[in-house]
């Protein structure tokens, strides 16, 4: 190798490396895309609300939904995302008929209905809680891609890690976005009634 073809060699590999990096970037990006892709949160399922009544992925269409998992358990951020709900569900006045907010327990050893009936009392009356078996909630949780995560805490005791976000779905049961709470219950409002 002599002194003009030496750099040749170096920038060649370094435009090769280059070209690998690239195809590499961009197959994790595609990766990336096709595991946030909207179509891939959601799915079918079967619970019971807080009532007793089944609801499915049916449940869904026609209405704007609004969806937190969460757990009766939950110290503080499921209290006050429900609260935000509440709030969010009184600015809509008469339109919160027209809108469905689930919290779905990802807790189902403890949250019976019974459980959830007497935790959402406390919160606005269109909220339904619900839940099911392991098995059933498992499901939900998978097609959701909700992080959820039971974590012992001293004497027996538990409590669980979980995804806090809301999600919107629209009146086809498709995802939208997660929903943002951190603003004015009026904004919210404003906000959803673009779904009804
Ligand atoms: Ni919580």
């Amino acid at each position: 190798m002599d002194r003009t073809t030496r750099p040749l060699v170096i920038v060649g590999a370094f435009a090769g490396s280059l070209v690998i990096g690239l195809a590499l970037m961009l197959w994790a990006l595609g990766g990336l895309r096709t595991v946030a892709a909207p179509s891939a949160i959601g799915g079918p399922f079967q619970l019971t609300d807080q009532t007793g009544q089944t609801v499915t992925e049916k449940n869904l269409l026609g209405k704007p939904t609004l969806i937190l998992f969460g757990f009766t358990h939950c110290p503080d951020v499921c209290p006050t995302e429900l609260f935000e709900m509440s709030e969010v569900l009184r600015a809509m006045g008469k339109d919160a008929d027209r809108v469905n907010a689930y919290f779905v327990s990802v807790d189902p050893e403890r949250d019976t209905a019974a459980a959830m009936k007497d935790y959402l009392s406390s919160f606005d009356p269109h909220l339904r809680g619900l839940t099911g078996d392991s098995q059933a909630v498992a499901k939900i949780i998978g097609e959701y891609r909700v992080y959820a995560k039971k974590v012992p805490l001293k004497g027996g005791d538990y409590t669980m890690d979980h995804t806090a976000l809301v999600y919107l779905m629209d009146r086809d049961g498709k995802f939208v976005a997660p929903f943002n709470l951190k603003q004015s219950p009026q904004q919210a409002a404003a906000d959803l009634k673009h779904y009804l």
